[in-house]
C-alpha cells in the first residue's frame, strides 16, 4: 500500500516571532496531527482564522484543525495557563482530541516568580526573559527535582517536590510570598485541583504519535522560539533555556528524526528580537521605531517593543544547514516594503575578511563588520479582489524574494503577505501537493 501521509516540521530560524503560528496554521489543513516539543508559555504565535484572532502560549497553532493535538515531553507546561487556553479553545468551536505528556514538566508560580529573582541576580548579564517560569522549570529539570505533569496526580508528591525545590531555592524565595510554608501548601493545593482536571488529557504521548504514524496520519511538529534562541546554537546566554533546533523534536516528543520528510524553515523578512544579546543587523532608533510600528512589533506574550533590524543572511544561512530546512516561508513582506530604504546584510567581515561563522559572544563580535546590499522598497500592497499572486506583486518585492533565494540557494516555497490564511502565496505546492489526504473538511471553525 502506499503510504501518503507527511511528516515535516515548522521552525524559526531567527530569533523567535518569525510568524511560526501564522504558517502552521495555514500548513494545518493538511495535517491530522499537530505536536508541540518545546519551550512553555514564553512562546507567543497568533493565528488569523476566518477573521478571529486566535492567541496560544502553550498549545499547537495547528490545533484549529488538527484533529489531535499533542504537548510534548520536551515542553514545561503551566497548568493553570493550559486549562485557560483548553478552554478558549472549546468555546471558539475546536473539537481537537488534545494530549499532553506525563512527562512534561510542570511551571508553578514559584518557578514564575523565580524567573524575575534570576534575572535580578543577574544584573549586568540578564536576559531579559518573559517572565514565564520557563529557565527555572528547565533548571529542576536537569536537576532532577522538577515536576512532571503526571505528579499533579498526587498532592504528597507535589508536596514533597515543592519542598525540595524550595529548599534548594531558599535564597531566592526567602524574600517572597513562598518562604511561608502554608504559600506553598496553598499552591500545590490549586496544582492538584487543575491536575485533577487535565487528568483525562494526561498520555505517555510518544505511544500516541507512532500509533497516529502506523494508522498513516501526517503529523506537524510546530517549534517554539527560534534558533538563535536555542541553548546550544543560539546567542548564549542571551537564549532560552529549551533546544529550539530541529534536532529538538526527536527528544521532545520522542519521534525519530529520520522518519521527518520536510522541514519549513520561517523567517521574517527583516529580524526581531526581544530582550538583550548581541543583534548584528539592529536598525538606529529613528528607523527601528518606524519599523517597529508598521509591523506593530510588541511581544504576543510580554508587550515589550520588540528591537529590529536587517534581514540577515549570514544568520539563515547557519539557521537553515542547523535545521536541514527544505524550503523557506518569508514572512512580514507586506510590512518591509513600507520602509523608505531596505537592506539586506549578506556577510560578516573580520579584520577585512568574509568570516563563515556567526560570532556567538560579545568579545567575538567586536570588530566584525556587516556588509550591506540595497534593496528597493515596494510599498504599501494593495489588497486585490480574489487574492494575491506572485506575479501579480510589485517587481520590487519579487526581486527581494528571488534575492533571498539566491543568496541562501534555497526556494522560498510560501509568502505572507498579512495576517490571516488569505494573505499567504504558496509558489511551490511540492508539500501541499504531496499525496497527504487534505483534511479541510475537519475544519472546525465556523
Ligand atoms: P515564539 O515561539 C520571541 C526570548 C525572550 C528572552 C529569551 C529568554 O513566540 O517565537 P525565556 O522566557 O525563554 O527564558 O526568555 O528568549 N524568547 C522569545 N522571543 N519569541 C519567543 O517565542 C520567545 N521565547 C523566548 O524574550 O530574550
Ligand atoms: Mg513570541
Amino acid at each position: 500500500m502506499e503510504v501518503s501521509r507527511v511528516i515535516a516540521a515548522v521552525l524559526g530560524l531567527q530569533f523567535g516571532d518569525e510568524g511560526k503560528g501564522k504558517i502552521t496554521d495555514f500548513l494545518s489543513g493538511m495535517f491530522q496531527v499537530a505536536v508541540r516539543f518545546n519551550g512553555g508559555g514564553n512562546a507567543g504565535h497568533t493565528v488569523v482564522a476566518n477573521g478571529k484572532t486566535y492567541k496560544f502560549h502553550l498549545i499547537p497553532s495547528g490545533s484549529l484543525r488538527c484533529e489531535t493535538v499533542v504537548l510534548g515531553n520536551g515542553m514545561v507546561i503551566d497548568p493553570h495557563g493550559l486549562a485557560e487556553e483548553m478552554d478558549k479553545l472549546t468555546t471558539s468551536g475546536c473539537s481537537s482530541h488534545i494530549i499532553i505528556s506525563k512527562m512534561a514538566h510542570v511551571v508553578t508560580p514559584m518557578h514564575k516568580i523565580l524567573d524575575t529573582k534570576e534575572e535580578s541576580v543577574r544584573s549586568k548579564l540578564s536576559i531579559g526573559t518573559t517572565a514565564q517560569g520557563i529557565g527555572p522549570t528547565y533548571e529542576d529539570k536537569y536537576a532532577r527535582t522538577g515536576i512532571r505533569m503526571v505528579d499533579l496526580l498526587s498532592r504528597d508528591t507535589l508536596m514533597e517536590k515543592v519542598e525540595t525545590i524550595y529548599r534548594m531555592k531558599e535564597s531566592l524565595l526567602a524574600s517572597t510570598e513562598f518562604s511561608r510554608k502554608e504559600n506553598r501548601e496553598a499552591m500545590v493545593d490549586e496544582l492538584y485541583r487543575v491536575g485533577q482536571r487535565l487528568t483525562p488529557f494526561l498520555e505517555y504521548t510518544e505511544l500516541e504519535i507512532f500509533r497516529q504514524y502506523r494508522k498513516g496520519k501526517s503529523i506537524l511538529f510546530e517549534g517554539a522560539q527560534g534558533t538563535m534562541l536555542d541553548i546550544d546554537f543560539g546567542m548564549y546566554p542571551f537564549v532560552t533555556s529549551s533546544n529550539a533546533l530541529a534536532g529538538a523534536l526527536s527528544l521532545g516528543a520522542g519521534f525519530p528524526f529520520r522518519k521527518v520528510d520536510y522541514v519549513i524553515g520561517v523567517a521574517k523578512a527583516y529580524m526581531s528580537k526581544v530582550g538583550s544579546g548581541p543583534f548584528p543587523t539592529e536598525l538606529e532608533e529613528t528607523q527601528a521605531a518606524r519599523l517597529r510600528d508598521l509591523g506593530h512589533e510588541f511581544g504576543t506574550t510580554t508587550g515589550r517593543p520588540r528591537r529590529v533590524g536587517w534581514l540577515d543572511i549570514p544568520m539563515l544561512r547557519y539557521s537553515i544547514m542547523m535545521n536541514d530546512v527544505d524550503a523557506l516561508a518569508v514572512t512580514r513582506l507586506d510590512t518591509l516594503g513600507q520602509m523608505d530604504k531596505i537592506r539586506i546584510c549578506t556577510a560578516y567581515r573580520k579584520d577585512g575578511k568574509e568570516i563563515d561563522y556567526i560570532p556567538r559572544s560579545f568579545q567575538e563580535f567586536s570588530g566584525v563588520e556587516m556588509d550591506y546590499m540595497d534593496m528597493e522598497p515596494w510599498g504599501k500592497l494593495a489588497q486585490p479582489e480574489g487574492g494575491y499572486t506572485f506575479s501579480a506583486l510589485p517587481a520590487a518585492l519579487r526581486k527581494y524574494v528571488e534575492k533571498v533565494e539566491e543568496l541562501l540557494d534555497i526556494p522560498v516555497d510560501i509568502i505572507s503577505l498579512g495576517e490571516g490564511r488569505e494573505n499567504t502565496i504558496v509558489r511551490d505546492t511540492s508539500v501541499l501537493n504531496s499525496q497527504a489526504p487534505d483534511t479541510r473538511e475537519h475544519d472546525p471553525i465556523p
